[in-house]
């Protein structure tokens, strides 16, 4: 670790913090966490899917409307800062199919900018990536330091897995140029915010389809599975990741060990909806294209993020889902459903 970065903050204490994609889902809780604990918060994020109403009014935060891959945003943003997390990205199956050119370009051009600014401000990075890393690997649990078994760059749902891991390697070679990095792998986070449009979390559309009375879209035969981490869960594991010495270097998975599928999944959103609601199974070709690829199951091995970072996912699945419920029905009424 270099002495000047992030050695005031291993005592716990706070200084500056910059949220790339901090006005998204799991940033803007971040944001949160940040300025409870006492640090002066900067967001930059295009708002190409955050939204301003994530965010709250507070005198220690500040946003700055701007792309992760402009270079000169980035350094204006960053000033000052000793962390830096890495959360803008282009999220969620839909959009990424729909435009791979911009996920790989922002994940890509958009680290890039970030670490160079990282390196110059000596600030540590904390790396969003993603599950999606693990590809069609079988050998489960998956081990931060195992193999990345990713599908073909003619199956558009990689370019996401492929941008991220691409990523961790910039990461990793900055680092060799002297720069504090953390990399985050985090498996299907969800809770309140979390917007349904572009397929970014299935909690999210389920719970926003049963709040507004719709039938639940089960994507294949529902057997495949994923383990649901709370929001707040994965926040306060990101957060030490900044501030924890021995964090520095490594990659880290985070999400609970709870495997569940899909199908439950549905079936416990019914259940706490107290209303009936259709489950129909729609095949992935007919929502994704005849070439799609879904990874069967989806399992992290965390002894690390538990010996390092302290994680310990506290928020049972059917709390973090009923949270999740009562926040998708106050929306669907805040845009005048019933
Ligand atoms: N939610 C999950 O379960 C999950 C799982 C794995 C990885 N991740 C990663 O966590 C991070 C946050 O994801 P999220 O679920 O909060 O999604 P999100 O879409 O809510 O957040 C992404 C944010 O990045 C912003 N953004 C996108 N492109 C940008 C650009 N070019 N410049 C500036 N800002 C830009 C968006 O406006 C948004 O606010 C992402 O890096 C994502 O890949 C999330």
């Amino acid at each position: 670790m270099s002495a000047s970065a992030a050695a005031p903050h291993s005592q716990g204490g706070s200084g500056r913090a910059l949220v790339t994609g901090g006005a998204g889902f799991i940033g803007s809780h971040l944001v949160d966490h940040l300025l409870t604990e006492g640090w002066e918060v900067v967001v930059l994020d295009d708002f190409s899917s955050g939204r301003l109403a994530n965010l709250p009014d507070h005198p220690s935060l500040r946003v700055m409307v701007g792309d992760v891959r402009d270079g000169a945003a980035v350094r204006q943003a960053s000033a000052g800062c000793s962390v830096i997390f890495h959360l803008a990205a282009v999220v969620g199956v839909r959009r990424v199919v729909a435009d791979p050119l911009r996920t790989i370009g922002v994940a890509v051009h958009g680290t890039e900018q970030v670490l160079d600014a990282a390196l110059a401000r000596r600030a540590r990075v904390v790396l969003a990536s993603t599950s999606e890393v693990y590809g069609l690997s079988d050998a489960l649990p998956f081990q931060p330091d195992g193999l990345l078994v990713l599908g073909p760059p003619t199956v558009r749902r990689w370019a996401y897995a492929l941008a991220k891991a691409l990523d961790e390697q910039l990461l990793f070679a900055y680092r060799e140029r002297g720069l504090e990095g953390v990399v985050l792998r985090y498996f299907n986070t969800y809770g309140p915010r979390q917007e349904s449009a572009g397929y970014a979390g299935v909690v999210a559309v389920f719970c926003a389809a049963a709040a507004a009375g719709r039938p639940l879209l089960v994507h294949g035969d529902g057997r495949q599975t994923r383990c649901f981490c709370y929001v707040e869960d994965t926040v306060r594991a990101t957060y030490r990741a900044a501030v924890e010495p021995a964090a520095e270097g490594n990659v880290f998975n985070l999400g609970t060990t709870e495997e569940v599928t899909i199908r439950e999944l549905a079936q416990e959103v019914v259940a706490l909806a107290e209303r009936p609601l259709e489950v129909r199974f729609v095949p992935f070709a007919e929502v994704f294209g005849p070439d799609f690829q879904d990874p069967p199951r989806r399992l992290p091995d965390t002894r690390r993020a538990e010996e390092v970072l302290a994680f310990r996912p506290q928020t049972p699945l059917r709390e973090g889902l009923a949270r999740t419920l009562a926040w998708a029905r106050a929306q669907h009424v805040l845009a005048g459903g019933s």
